[in-house]
């Protein structure tokens, strides 16, 4: 009997296209080129067909042969690809929502604090973190052989300072080493805040990092008096904490500010600690050796500086005990804020 031989073309043009995978794509095949196939038994017939049939079917075989070959490694490759997009992109599947980070509470502190001081004028500058020690103490009137000099308790690097032989670089103690920066660059009048990260050595505990942030501040003029600090501090504070905050000036020595003196607050916002006072920063006017070490003319200026501690101001202003809390990156920490 004759093999319809364009039915099986058709059969199997439908069996590849039908091939959902490649488990079905090999049926499709065994079916038509395996041992028992479709064209195995064409040529099995060809043994046993008359002589003038022989050509036809051995053509006809050969065919189906071929076209079974080329679908099916057409429809292989088409499988292969939509299995990569598949396993790319499945649209259907819902989104997964990654957890949105927020800003650490000390940036945020630091931009609250910075956007106070801005909106009274003063601008932004930085200073290095690796310092040289005559930015760090000899311009700020700190002798490098004075006992002053322990409060300041210092990170020396390994690397030797380009400009001053036979010391070495070290990591800036505070930010005032700023302040002379800013001097040799700008003239007065200026207004400006510094902030940034300081190191010193001490042993981590629940009110001491090796590592902190503060923010300095150093304003320059002709007229700058000991009651413009007094009202440009109390205002901040006023913004900061809340117009009830109640602060007092306190009396100190730094070797860069004279008269000098600190800051420290009362707050009802202290829960539980009402009527103790903390300290939140150092203040002072700004000293004439400190004048002349950046180059300025003597007896012609007069400024203002304070220099306030980040991690304390959001201490008090969080009721946050454990200084630590800032560097431990708990997330179920962070995330209050
Ligand atoms: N630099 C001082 C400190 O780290 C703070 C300060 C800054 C005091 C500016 C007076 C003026 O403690």
């Amino acid at each position: 009997m004759p093999l319809d031989i364009e039915k099986i073309k058709i059969d199997l043009r439908r069996a590849t296209a039908e091939a959902a995978d490649d488990k079905m794509l090999e049926t499709v095949r065994l079916g038509f080129l395996g041992k028992k196939g479709i064209v195995a038994q064409m040529y099995v017939g060809l043994a046993t067909a008359l002589p003038e049939e022989k050509k036809l079917i051995g053509k006809e075989a050969n065919e189906i042969r071929q076209l079974a070959e080329e679908l099916i490694a057409e429809r292989k490759i088409f499988l292969g690809q939509q299995n990569k997009q598949s396993n790319a992109i499945d649209v259907t599947l819902p989104g997964i929502v990654s957890p949105l980070g927020t800003r650490h509470l000390i940036h945020q502190t630091m931009d609250e604090i910075c956007d106070v001081f801005e909106r009274m004028g003063f601008v932004i500058q930085r200073g290095p973190e690796i310092e040289r020690e005559f930015y760090n103490f000899s311009a700020l009137n700190i002798p490098l052989d004075h006992p002053s000099r322990d409060s300041f308790d210092t990170f020396y690097l390994d690397e030797a300072d380009p400009l001053t032989p036979g010391r070495n670089l070290l990591l800036r103690s505070h930010t005032s080493p700023g302040q002379v920066r800013v001097m040799q660059k700008f003239k007065p009048p200026l207004a400006v805040i510094i902030p940034g990260k300081v190191y010193r050595p001490d042993a981590l505990d629940a009110s001491h990092s090796f590592m902190f942030h503060q923010i300095e501040g150093l304003l320059v003029g002709k007229q700058v008096t000991f009651s413009d600090l007094k009202g440009l501090l109390t205002t901040f504070c006023q913004k900061y904490f809340g117009e009830d905050v109640v602060m007092r000036f306190r009396p100190h020595f730094f070797p860069f500010t004279e008269p000098s003196a600190e800051v420290d607050i009362q707050s009802n916002i202290f829960k539980g600690r009402a009527g103790k006072w903390l300290e939140i920063l150092g203040c002072g006017m700004v000293h004439p050796k400190v004048f002349e070490a950046a180059g300025y003319p003597a007896g012609e200026y007069c400024g203002l500086a304070f220099g306030m501690g980040v991690e304390r101001i959001a201490m008090l202003k969080h009721g946050i005990g454990d200084i630590r809390t800032f560097v431990e990156n708990d997330v179920r920490f962070l995330k209050q804020y």
